[in-house]
This record gives structure tokens, sequence and C-alpha cells, in this order.
């Protein structure tokens, strides 16, 4: 299972080290203002555990992020198979998160730059798509940037989420290789 280099980044498989630091992050209301809540260090473990699985079963997922320089890990990039049912499903989503103490160095875009052409050229696929609530500007910024297109006839509401929810609108980018 292949490990994606950049100029910053070393996008690898999780390692037993990561689960401190990425337990810190998603107990930090920067990080995860646009999810629905706060995950403890239990939550945080077992999504690292069904990140790993989504790697056996798949072949792909969201690597671990890691700084080439320091060797410091600083979230994920990578690709899921969602579970859930929607118009746009099945599909291949991108997604990424990032420590906020190094957010705004085009570390995101970097990391999902490399990981389209994985998808594209190594796994095959035709089409990746991605979501998030409308307020979520940085995440969206990352899309537009990796020439992503929102069309929006395809947003959704989440159905992970209840009808009220205040983040259960969702808008969809989706991206085709043109090659
Ligand atoms: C989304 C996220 C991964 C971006 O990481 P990052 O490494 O800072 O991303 P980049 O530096 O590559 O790009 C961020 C872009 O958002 C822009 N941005 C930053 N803060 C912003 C704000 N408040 N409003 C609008 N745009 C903003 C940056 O300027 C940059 O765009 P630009 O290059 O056009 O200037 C990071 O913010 C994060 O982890 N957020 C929390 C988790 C999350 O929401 N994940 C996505 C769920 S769908």
């Amino acid at each position: 299972m292949a490990e994606i280099e950049t100029d910053r980044l070393l996008l690898r498989r999780w390692r037993d080290s990561d689960r401190g630091p990425f337990a810190r992050m998603n107990a930090d209301p920067a990080v995860m203002e646009y999810f629905p809540a706060l995950l403890s260090r239990a939550e945080s473990d077992y999504l690292v555990d069904q990140i790993e699985a989504h790697f056996e079963r798949q072949g792909f997922g969201a690597w671990a992020a890691e700084l080439r320089a320091t060797g410091a890990f600083i979230g994920f990039i990578g690709l899921a198979v969602p579970r859930f049912e929607a118009p746009f499903t099945p599909c291949v989503e991108i997604g990424w998160r990032i420590d906020a103490a190094c957010w705004g160095r085009g570390l995101a875009t970097e990391g999902a730059h490399a990981v389209v052409r994985h998808a594209f050229d190594v796994i095959g696929l035709n089409e990746i798509v991605s979501f998030t609530v409308p307020a979520n500007t940085r995440s969206r910024r990352v899309m537009e940037k990796l020439g992503m297109t929102h069309d929006p006839s395809d947003d959704f509401d989440h159905p992970h989420l209840v009808p009220g929810h205040p983040m259960r609108r969702h808008v969809l980018y989706r991206l085709r290789r043109d090659w």
C-alpha cells in the first residue's frame, strides 16, 4: 500500500504514536468547528481503527500526514468510501483534517494534490467527490484549489444528521479525471 511523498509531506499508514496528537486535534474546537461534536480519546482512537480497517478493505484510505522536515504527525489527508446512501453514492471521497497550528501554509492542498493523482493514476478512479457544510470556507478553498467544482443541484442533507440539525445541509464538490 503506497506511501505518498510531496515536497513537505509524507502520507503514510498510521502508527500508535499518532493517536495522542490526533486525539488532541479532535478535542480542539477550532479543528472541529464544522463537525457535530468534539471527540473523546476513545472516539478518536476508534476513528483511527476505522481508518486502518478501511486501508485493509480498500487498499487506500485517510493517510496519516507527517512533516518530512521534523517527522511530526499533523493530521490526515486521504480517501474514503462513504457508508451512507445519497444520490452521489457509491463514490470515493477526498478529505483532510490538519492541526490548527499548521493551517494556512498550503499543506492540505499540497497533500491533496498528490492524493488526487494517486486516486486517478494508481487506483484508476474516474471521479472523486468532497463535501462539507456551506460555512466551511477553508475546506471549500482546498476543494477549489484542486479544481473541484460545485453544482448547487448536488447539495444534500447528510443522512447521519437528524432533520433540523444545523449542520445537516452539505455542499458537494466533484472532480473528474480528464486524462
Ligand atoms: C480545511 C483544512 C484542512 C485546510 O488546511 P490548510 O493546510 O490550512 O489548507 P491550505 O493552506 O492548503 O488552504 C486553506 C485555504 O483556506 C483559506 N482560508 C483560511 N482561513 C479562511 C477563512 N477564515 N475564510 C476563508 N478562507 C480561509 C486560506 O487562505 C487558503 O486559501 P488560499 O490559498 O486561497 O489563500 C484545515 O483548515 C482543517 O483541518 N480544518 C478543520 C477540519 C475540517 O474542517 N476538515 C474538512 C472537513 S470537510
